[in-house]
């Protein structure tokens, strides 16, 4: 269909209640982003006979997304146009929080917004909300309907309306677009298990295990303790089911441009509830191809780009963030690459970065991370990482065998030894953690356990060993603290802001007894937050200390995300320097991983350009210039 078509057919059809203006404004939008709708979709279906058939489908999906998009999430689109780098600004501040476990409900979500104002939240990521199957469900990441909010949290109007609330004190909401799978509880996976055929074609389904054993030649077993082999047999209905993760989330079919209808159709549904950033769940795995790891496939990146393009069209205030947790060179290409530079999600987890953060602090040592960074490609200037210490997964120890074999380590030995020291094996760690996941194939090894855990912080209260106390809150703020400049979005993980130590509970409760996730996902100790004002005790100290980091971080232009930031070698093999430079200042960050004082020599600060007279900017106060620098213990500085 030629295009002025195309616009009339929209203005007759789904458009056709809106003011001239509107409409105006949406065929424009679709003239300025078909091409970008176009070329991700033909790489998907370009060999389907009714491609174009699909086309018009997809671009109808927007426009009614656009015509039911209320005048509030307008406006908000138009604030978002006109400031596109709104979430690279250093004001940022990201808070990740399970709506239960922080604040009950959804209404008691919005109870909390003082609090968050207090660290200075603008983002927050409420964990999985959408209606999961009953029992164990991956803690909420097995939806079985994605247009419902989960019972005991409440309604989608109350999303809608904490949204709105949220919106008013400049938060924006993140919540969890699980689509790489449903449960199998979903409409859509009854009706293909009741033997329609329609819905079979929504997933990967087989007759037998001629095809699951050619793939699983060359895929990986994401969850090996919790079942072997990436498909089921379900005896029911005689087919094995492609399911990566848990036996009961089935891998959706993108190859089917329903599937891509459907899920293009939600998205914009929860972005018309008032969610201005979906997090989209395990997208490494949305291709499948024979042969392959089927992770990080082109296709996987083109659904990406057309989900953006769309969005971009029906709903631009929409952020798109990505959750691939991927070896870095895999990573990168997430934030748009090529062709596709600026045209991907906007945002993804630096999980990286993360990594050689503990990385460096087990082994008080910082070439591999000052290495494996500086390898990173450069990403759009209109994206951005999300950096983070935790989350509510466990560690994957993601050093590659070159990174390591560049600063003299052997890659295999390397990820051992954070295993052994972060589950507790290693002799006098200081850590204490749990192993996820063993796979004795490989002897991978992936570590449960929160920050104050991983830190030392849960070691040294049971042995009251106050040196040791005061360095794992050290360690606890030096982490963060990059965090809060290496350029991004910083994400606190709920808890972490108060020292929350791991939680044994949910050995108790048989629907998560079996996944040590749990240790780390503790219900928010309000009794402990009340303190948060006293620095005489840890809680007060780490989450006074924090805001007071928030705040350095919020008033340095310089540490804006378009600001290049570049790892750089600070003649000190346990001092990491952090460059950042752009035509808004200057800034390096410099942190001892070491709980000894450590020296930068005043020749290489003179190299870096920081010679001469400076400021630390994370305490706001004048440092001399012309001399070494000496860190204390875990110590940090911003220099500007
Ligand atoms: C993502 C989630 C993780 C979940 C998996 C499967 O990796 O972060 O918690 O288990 O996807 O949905």
């Amino acid at each position: 269909m030629i295009k002025s078509d195309l616009f009339t057919t929209l203005q007759q059809g789904p458009l056709r209640h809106l003011e001239p203006l509107e409409q105006e404004i949406f065929c424009t939008r679709l003239e300025l982003f078909l091409p970008d709708v176009e070329r991700p979709l033909r790489r998907l279906y370009a060999h389907l006979p009714n491609f174009d058939h699909w086309l018009e489908k997809f671009i109808a999906i927007a426009a009614r997304a656009y015509a039911t998009r209320p005048a509030a999430l307008r406006q908000l689109d138009l604030r978002r146009v006109h400031q596109p780098d709104w979430f690279q600004q250093p004001d940022m501040l990201g808070y990740v929080a399970y709506p239960d476990r922080f604040a009950g409900t959804l209404r008691g979500v919005g109870e909390k917004i003082p609090y968050l104002k207090d660290l200075g939240v603008t983002y927050l990521h409420l964990m999985p909300l959408l209606k999961p199957r009953p029992g164990a469900n991956d803690g909420g990441y097995a939806v079985m309907d994605y247009r419902a909010v989960r019972d005991d949290l409440g309604s989608m109007a109350d999303l809608s309306d904490l949204a709105a609330q949220l919106r008013a004190a400049n938060i924006s909401l993140c919540i969890d677009l699980v689509c790489n799978h449903t449960a199998k509880e979903h409409e859509w996976a009854q009706k293909a298990a009741a033997g329609d055929p329609t819905y079979q074609a929504y997933y990967h389904m087989f007759p037998d295990r001629a095809l699951p054993d050619q793939y699983e030649m060359t895929v990986r077993e994401i969850f090996p303790e919790f079942k072997s082999g990436s498909f089921t047999y379900y005896e029911a209905f005689d087919k094995w089911v492609w399911t990566t993760f848990n036996e009961f989330q089935w891998d959706l079919n993108y190859a089917n441009p329903a599937v891509f209808g459907e899920m293009l159709d939600i998205l914009l549904f929860l972005a018309n509830q008032g969610v201005e950033v979906l997090r989209l769940d395990a997208v490494a795995f949305m291709w499948k191809r024979m042969g392959t790891d089927c992770e990080n496939q082109p296709e996987a990146h083109a659904i990406l780009q057309a989900l953006r393009a769309l969005s971009r069209i029906a709903a631009p205030g929409l952020l798109l963030k990505a959750e691939a947790i991927v070896p870095p060179p895999q990573l990168v290409p997430y934030l748009g690459q090529g062709e596709a530079t600026n045209k991907e999600c906007e945002i993804a987890y630096h999980n990286v970065f993360m990594v050689m953060l503990w990385s460096s602090l087990a082994e008080g040592k910082v070439a591999l991370m000052t290495h494996a960074l500086q390898q990173m490609p450069p990403i759009p200037s209109g994206a951005s990482w999300l950096t983070y210490v935790r989350c509510h997964d466990d560690i994957g120890w993601a050093v590659t065998e070159e990174d390591a074999a560049a600063v003299g380590l052997n890659g295999y030995l390397h990820r051992s030894f954070l295993s052994d020291f972060y589950s507790g094996r290693f002799p006098d760690t200081h850590a204490r953690g749990a192993t996820f996941q063993f796979n004795p194939r490989t002897n991978d090894r992936r570590i449960s356990g929160s920050c104050a855990s991983l830190a030392g912080l849960e070691v040294s209260l049971e042995r009251q060993d106050w040196r040791e106390l005061d360095l794992a809150v050290r360690r606890i703020l030096l982490i963060h603290s990059l965090i809060l400049a290496f350029g991004g979005i910083p994400l606190l993980y709920m808890g972490d802001e108060i020292g929350l130590l791991n939680d044994p509970s949910y050995l108790e409760d048989p629907d998560l007894a079996a996944d040590n996730r749990w240790l780390h996902r503790p219900r928010m100790d309000w009794a402990l937050a009340e303190k948060r004002h006293d620095w005489q005790n840890v809680n007060g100290r780490l989450f006074q200390s924090l805001r007071q980091f928030i705040h350095a971080r919020k008033r340095t232009p310089a540490l804006h995300a378009q600001a290049g930031s570049r790892p750089v070698w600070t003649h000190n093999e346990q001092v990491f320097g952090l460059l950042r430079v752009s035509p808004r200042g200057r800034v390096l960050v410099l942190a001892n991983f070491s709980p000894q004082p450590q020296t930068v020599p005043a020749h290489r600060l003179h190299e870096l350009g920081f010679g001469g007279p400076r400021h630390d900017q994370l305490r706001d106060q004048p440092l001399p210039g012309w001399q070494d620098i000496t860190l204390e213990p875990y110590g940090t500085v911003w220099l500007i």
